[in-house]
């Protein structure tokens, strides 16, 4: 019998947070993964981590919302691994503000980093599965804000609604070269980016889990289970699709 080929996959954001738990998860499910973040010891870090789990793991920096360092990221994963089949977009950033008060230059980096940065990243994967030419998998990860609207996060809620139009459009464009690409979209989730605006009062974490009909934040692990079984054969017929992981947040309208 053949060796198992040894599936690789780069998740962007990966040195922390939502990024970091589905690197884990992938790699526990027998991926070779790139860490691919805008800080590198950082990244270096999680990769260690992962390796020291007797996983495959590299760390690569890339700032997502720079085209050519993305193209960069995705050679960097041939160039160690041989090969590209997952790309996991999870890189980005949280700056809320009064809309009257937001400035271009914060407008513009919002939606570099969490539009420009998954297109981007998604151009330069795409190019290489298509030139594999087995297909391959990718998950935008969008959020609750693609939907529901939240004061002070006008370039936010933009960006992310975009990237669930983003994950449509590439989903049909691309379904001829058998790459699915699907979106997941957490609620306030148990990260440091959570930390950070319950630390600045923007969140209050009791209302918060008020609001949410499961009562709690939603996981890291919930969000990268949810990555996991979007990549794999088992979502193989599954493309075009946000999969909200939200505790029942979209659906609930009742006060
Ligand atoms: N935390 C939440 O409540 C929540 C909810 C819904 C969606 N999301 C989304 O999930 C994703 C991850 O969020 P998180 O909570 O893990 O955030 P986080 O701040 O904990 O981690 C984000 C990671 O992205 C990296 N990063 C930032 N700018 C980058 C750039 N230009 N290029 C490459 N890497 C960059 C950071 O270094 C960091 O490691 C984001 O897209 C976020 O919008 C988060």
């Amino acid at each position: 019998m053949a060796d198992a080929v040894q599936k690789v996959a780069i998740v962007t954001g990966a040195a922390q947070g939502i990024g970091r738990g589905i690197a884990a998860q992938l790699a526990s499910d027998g991926y070779a993964i790139l860490i691919a973040d805008i800080r590198l010891e950082a990244a270096e870090k999680a990769a260690a981590e992962l390796r020291s789990a007797g996983s495959q793991a590299a760390a690569g920096q890339v700032d997502v919302s720079d085209a050519d360092a993305c193209s960069a990221m995705a050679a960097r994963a041939v160039e160690q691994f041989g090969r590209l089949d997952v790309l996991v977009n999870s890189a980005g950033i949280s700056k809320p503000g009064p809309s009257l008060e937001v400035s271009p230059a914060d407008w513009q980096r919002m939606i570099g980093i969490q539009l420009n940065g998954p297109f981007f990243c998604s151009q330069a994967a795409g190019r290489q599965m298509v030139a594999q030419g087995w297909g391959g998998a990718m998950v935008n990860i969008t959020s609750i804000n693609a939907e529901a609207a939240f004061p002070q996060r006008a370039a936010y809620a933009c960006a992310k609604a975009g990237v669930t139009m983003l994950t449509k459009t590439l989903a049909i464009e691309w379904a001829q070269y058998k790459i699915r690409v699907n979106a997941v979209g957490p609620a306030h989730t148990d990260t440091e980016m959570t930390a950070r605006l319950v630390a600045q009062g923007l969140y209050d974490l009791e209302t918060v889990q008020r609001r949410i009909p499961l009562g709690r934040l939603a996981q890291v692990q919930d969000v990268a289970n949810a990555v996991s079984f979007l990549v794999s054969d088992k979502a193989d017929f599954i493309t075009g699709h946000a999969l909200y992981v939200d505790g029942g947040y979209l659906a609930y309208g009742y006060w």
